[in-house]
C-alpha cells in the first residue's frame, strides 16, 4: 500500500479556532474520501467524515462537528458522539467503534495530512 503524497489543509493552522473544523478531500488506498480536522482543547484532530454507523459524513457540509456542550463530535444523522482526541465512539448507534484517523503535520503554519494514521483501521 502506497501512501498518499501529504496534502496541504491550511495554510495557517492558526487560523483554525477552538472547536472550529476543516472538511479536505484525500485519497486513500486509491480512492478519493472526505476527511476533516477540528482543533479541540489546543490540538488538531483529522479523520476520516465517515460515521461508523452508516458511512455518513458526521457534519452537513458546514465543517460544524461539535454541539454546544463541545465535549465530543457528534454525527448529524443519528447522535453518534465520538472523543475528539480519539475519534472513539462514546455514546449512539456504533459505540465503541472509532473514526478513522489521519496524521497530521504542522510545517510552519501550515497545516499537512500525511494520510492515515499507521496502526488505524480502514
Ligand atoms: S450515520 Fe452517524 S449516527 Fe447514524
Amino acid at each position: 500500500m502506497v501512501p498518499p503524497p501529504p496534502l496541504r489543509v491550511l495554510a495557517d493552522a492558526r487560523r483554525l479556532a477552538e472547536t472550529g473544523g476543516v472538511r479536505f478531500e484525500l485519497e486513500l488506498d486509491g480512492v478519493a474520501r472526505q476527511a476533516f480536522a477540528v482543533r479541540w482543547r489546543g490540538g488538531i484532530h483529522a479523520f476520516v467524515n465517515s460515521c461508523r454507523h452508516e458511512a455518513r459524513e458526521l457534519d452537513f457540509g458546514d465543517a460544524r462537528f461539535f454541539d454546544e456542550t463541545c465535549d465530543a463530535l457528534v454525527c448529524c444523522h443519528h447522535g453518534a458522539r465520538y472523543e475528539p482526541a480519539t475519534g472513539r465512539c462514546v455514546s449512539g448507534p456504533c459505540a465503541g467503534a472509532r473514526l478513522t484517523p489521519l496524521a497530521l503535520e504542522l510545517r510552519g503554519s501550515e497545516l499537512w495530512c500525511l494520510g492515515r494514521l499507521p496502526q488505524s483501521p480502514g
